[in-house]
């Protein structure tokens, strides 16, 4: 078992260097149901989770343990095809795992995605939108434990985790803003725990990407997050139950469309406007 250190991190960068010959710019990790959006990678170049050294493998439906470099209008990129998620029994150092890898490889864009229910209701499901801000209610950090300096500062700023240049091109596609309020799953919220979120300002929730961006952010990455609000929050519609399979579903529809924001974004990061 890994202790998903430094040293394990340079010997996975080592690897993955070996065979990828470029430096990735920008990482893009698709969430639930968005595996797809992988295919906007030009010149592909897939490695396997399992052949990996030190990699945490998912278990999740929907997540397939794939990572894709190549470039998207010519900038080179790197897909990670599925995350590991708390909830699978991963410790918080092994979720961010990959985010610690992807800063040793010299990654500067870390672009999240995932799936949420929609607190606030003038999302409609399956739309798209874009972080502004997170609640850690995971019970834990990945920055917990003796901290290795060499990776970030013991006590980092979150003032502007989710780059704010990133968020203004978003806005200026028309897609709405949230804030997202991470839980550790894997059981759905209870509609009173939805009411709590709303209280607390959350816009929206969900199981992942809290840790990353933490991690992302403390490394020295510019951070954006898109969500696809799959359904409603538990309880808003109170005939409604939630399952794993509506949320793939609905979200493997908006695959395209984040496909489409996705690389618009890093053409705009390429031509250096950004
Ligand atoms: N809650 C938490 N995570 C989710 C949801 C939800 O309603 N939908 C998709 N991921």
């Amino acid at each position: 078992m890994p202790s998903y250190d430094y040293d394990d991190a340079r010997e996975t960068a080592g690897y993955i260097r070996g065979i990828i010959p470029f430096t990735p710019k920008t990482a893009i990790v698709a969430g639930s149901g968005l595996a797809d959006i992988a295919d906007m990678v030009e010149n592909p170049i897939t490695l396997y989770a399992k052949d990996i050294p030190n990699w945490p493998g998912s278990t999740a439906p929907g997540h397939a343990g794939r990572i894709i470099a190549g470039t998207i209008h010519g900038r080179h990129v790197i897909f990670l095809q599925g995350r590991v998620h708390y909830y699978e029994g991963y410790s918080m150092k092994a979720v961010t795992f990959p985010v610690r890898v992807l800063g040793m490889l010299g990654v500067k864009e870390y672009i999240a995605t995932n799936a949420s229910g929609a607190i606030n209701t003038s999302y409609t499901p399956g739309e798209i939108v874009a972080i502004t801000d997170h609640i850690n209610l995971m019970g834990s950090s990945p920055l917990i434990g003796p901290n290795d300096s060499r990776w970030n500062e013991r006590f980092p700023d979150m003032t502007h985790a989710y780059d704010r240049e990133m968020l203004e091109f978003f806005a200026g596609l028309g897609l709405k803003q949230g804030v997202y309020a991470a839980m550790h799953g894997p059981s759905f919220e209870t509609p009173a725990e939805v009411r709590m979120l709303r209280m607390l300002g959350a816009d929206l929730v969900g199981m992942s990407t809290v840790p990353e961006v933490i991690t992302a952010h403390a490394m020295g990455m510019r951070v954006a997050g898109l969500s696809c609000a799959a359904n409603l929050a538990a309880g808003i519609d109170p005939e409604h139950r939630l399952t794993g399979q509506e949320v793939l579903e609905v979200v493997s529809e908006a695959a395209i469309r984040t496909a489409g924001i996705i690389t618009a974004l890093i053409d705009r990061l390429n031509r250096g406007e950004m």
